[in-house]
């Protein structure tokens, strides 16, 4: 994100699979391994990792839509948001959907700490399973100016709040994303404070809007887009959407999060998208929506000021827009 040079728009030549390809690879592995057909050794772990590419509870989707969130422009072409990718754990570039292939689904435990009536470690599959799935079209703002309009499916993270059961004293999520360099050799780059680091205010966590994402485009969520369970917070720079997470915090404290470490002058806690206040290095005025080779207004608050404004009124001390 520092030092990137491709531009948002241009698309990597070695996307080379048409999205009815990469989809259908998925469904045929999927039926594969729900067939019971395959049996040894050998086809086990053929079976295991057909199993790992149709994803978690892969029989939810698609799940109905809400719509209560509209679009004010056409969808993203899913191939596109599914290999133009910011995943640092699998490398600095935006090519790292083949890399990130190696992320391994299962087990995946999630653990939800700090301050909680209770803690608790449960399976991912279970979380999603007792969650009320839905799907939201939301938009995506990244803060290098390229942007993305994507069916997610998922549930709103107050929901997730709920099943926390968070004390009186929590006024932060903390949200934690995988370690493991063996897997992701992306986290090998010790320049990083791995692993990656995210947070929001209470309010902001029950706000409506915020939503973790388990699918996208009516089917679970690839790997590269932050399987199985990423945070969407349409109002905010893309970079507040941690991907693959697998600890909820609940703390006193405001988290110290993975960019405001590394450069706090350009990345920080809150991240509202604002198009007048410039990045240091860029303007925010305007975004390139992948696959259009023009640019568009960037709006305030990416277009959602309707539901999150009030949550910054008492707060125009801080910097809320970086
Ligand atoms: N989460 C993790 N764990 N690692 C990352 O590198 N990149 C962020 C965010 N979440 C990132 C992450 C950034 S900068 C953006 S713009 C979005 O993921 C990109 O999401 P996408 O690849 O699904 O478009």
């Amino acid at each position: 994100m520092l030092t990137r040079t491709r531009r948002g728009w241009e698309l990597p030549e070695a996307r080379a699979t048409p999205e009815h390809v990469f989809w259908n690879r998925r469904r045929i592995l999927a039926g594969m391994a729900a067939s019971g057909a395959l049996a040894g050794p050998l086809l086990a772990g053929v079976s295991a990792r057909a199993a790992e590419d149709a994803g978690i509870a892969a029989d939810l989707y698609p799940v109905e839509r809400n719509p209560r969130y509209p679009l004010d422009r056409p969808l993203t072409d899913a191939e596109l948001a599914t290999t133009y990718n910011n995943f640092y754990e699998f490398g600095s570039h935006k090519q790292i959907w083949k890399a990130a292939q190696d992320l391994r689904l299962r087990p995946w435990t999630v653990t939800i700490d700090g301050l909680v009536e209770r803690e608790q470690v449960i399976d991912a599959e279970d979380l999603i399973r007792r969650m009320p799935l839905e799907e939201r079209l939301y938009r995506h703002r990244c803060v290098e100016a390229w942007s993305m309009a994507v069916p997610w499916s998922g549930f709103p993270l107050r929901a997730l709040v709920e099943f926390a059961r968070p004390l009186s004293g929590a006024r932060y999520l903390r949200m934690e994303t995988f370690l493991d360099a063996d897997m992701a050799p992306g986290q090998r780059a010790f320049w990083y404070p791995w692993p990656y680091v995210e947070g929001l205010t209470m309010a902001e966590a029950t706000n409506e809007l915020a939503f973790l994402a388990t699918g996208i485009y009516g089917r679970p969520l690839p790997k590269q887009n932050g399987a199985p369970l990423r945070l969407v917070v349409p109002w905010k720079y893309g970079f507040k959407s941690i991907k693959s997470i697998v600890r909820f915090s609940f703390t006193a404290d405001r988290p110290q999060t993975f960019w405001s470490t590394i450069a706090p002058q350009e990345y920080g806690f809150w991240a509202n998208v604002n198009p007048e206040v410039p990045h240091p290095r860029w303007s925010q005025a305007e975004e390139r929506p992948l696959g259009r080779s023009e640019r568009v207004p960037t709006l305030l608050y990416n277009g959602y000021g309707e539901f999150v404004a009030d949550l910054y009124r008492s707060l125009e001390g801080e910097p809320l827009f970086m």
